[in-house]
């Protein structure tokens, strides 16, 4: 079993990673409390069924699946049938799915009788690389990407990297293109595991490596005020494009690899991304209406005033931060 720590004072927590952990997470859930598992549609049933066996009181809540899951009308859902169930402030949360999964039951998690505990189980590459650690939770609202939300830790985050098996190929490659930015802001032994025939093979690396850099920045920024806007790497005109996109036929991870790919200028670094982008079916470029993708960029929450802060890359495993008046974002566009 790996074992990572996240160092936040009282707020620190475990990520473990190891094969079969599905079977085993009972010991961390403490069978003396409430345990609502919140998953999706598309979550193999498998998986929920496993986790509610290992419960002492447990009760599933299976909500639709995709980004549509991260709205006003989920969101109440799961807070009604909690209030049903009679959940109370020690009760606890089990978060099983994707990145949708995460933000929508953390969202809730942070909000429920004033905040209650959770636990990650991510079941995505790009939930286990990625979004189940640093705390960031959160809905959607109006078509504009996690507006509302908060900054609430997970208890503990407990990755098996066996439940990738069903996930579709498409989606194995979305979660990638995160592990890939990662390797190109601080870590080129990272990125070096993509220029190889099958990143997959080195499954268990790759995550190790993103969420250790990924913790060290959360640990030094948690809450985004300094360095760890550089995570956002790529996730400028992303967002832009995932909104313009209506949050559905573009996923996050192929939104931000558009992204990164609009913040490279250097020839050397793009050549050796075009056969990684190959591999994994990314696509470099895509149709889009320059001035709507700008609209949706000036509408996110990220711009303070009149500037904007963009992420660049001085070369593979250095990124830093450069503030821009907003209008020349265009430039990138
Ligand atoms: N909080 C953060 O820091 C952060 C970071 C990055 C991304 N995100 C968010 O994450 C979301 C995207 O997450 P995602 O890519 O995991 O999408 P997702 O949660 O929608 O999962 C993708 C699909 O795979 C299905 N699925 C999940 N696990 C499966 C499995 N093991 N086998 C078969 N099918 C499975 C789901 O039902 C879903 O249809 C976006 O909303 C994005 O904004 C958050
Ligand atoms: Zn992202």
């Amino acid at each position: 079993m790996k074992k990572i720590t996240v160092n936040l004072k009282d707020k620190s927590y475990p990520i473990l990673i190891q094969r079969g952990l599905l079977n085993q997470v009972g010991q961390y859930l403490e069978g003396h409390r409430k345990v609502m598992i919140v998953t999706d549609e598309g979550v193999p049933e498998e998986y929920a069924q496993r986790v509610l066996a290992q419960c002492g009181q447990g009760y599933v809540e299976r909500v639709i699946q995709g980004e549509g899951a991260k709205s006003m009308e989920v969101y109440q859902q799961i807070l009604r049938r909690m209030l049903k169930e009679r959940f109370s402030r020690k009760d606890l949360i089990v978060a099983l799915g994707g990145g949708v999964i995460g933000d929508l039951s953390g969202f809730v998690a942070a909000t429920y009788m004033r905040g209650i505990e959770f636990i990650n189980i991510p079941t995505t590459t790009l939930s286990q690389i990625d979004s189940s650690i640093g705390g960031k939770v959160a809905i959607n609202l109006d078509g504009i990407k996690n507006c509302v939300g908060a900054f609430w830790q997970p208890k503990m985050v407990l990755i098996d990297p066996d439940v990738l098996a069903t996930l579709p190929q498409r989606h194995i490659n979305n979660g990638l293109a995160e592990a890939l930015k990662a390797g190109l802001i601080r870590d080129e032994s990272l990125f070096e595991l993509f220029e190889t025939d099958d990143p997959m093979e080195h499954i268990e690396k790759i995550l190790y490596k993103s969420l250790m850099m990924k913790k060290k920045v959360v640990e030094i920024d948690e809450r985004e005020i300094g360095v760890r806007r550089i995570l956002n790497f790529g996730h400028t005109i992303g967002h832009g494009i995932e909104s313009y996109y209506h949050l559905h036929d573009v996923y996050h991870g192929e939104a931000v690899a558009l992204g990164m790919m609009k913040m490279i200028k250097d020839e050397t670094i793009r050549e050796r991304l075009h056969p990684i982008y190959q591999r994994l079916n990314l696509k470099e470029d895509i149709d889009y209406d320059r001035q709507q993708v700008y609209d949706f960029i000036t509408k996110d929450k990220k711009i303070d005033g009149g500037t904007l802060t963009i992420v660049l890359l001085r070369k593979i495993g250095e990124a830093y931060l450069k503030d821009i008046p907003t209008e020349k974002i265009k430039e990138y566009l």
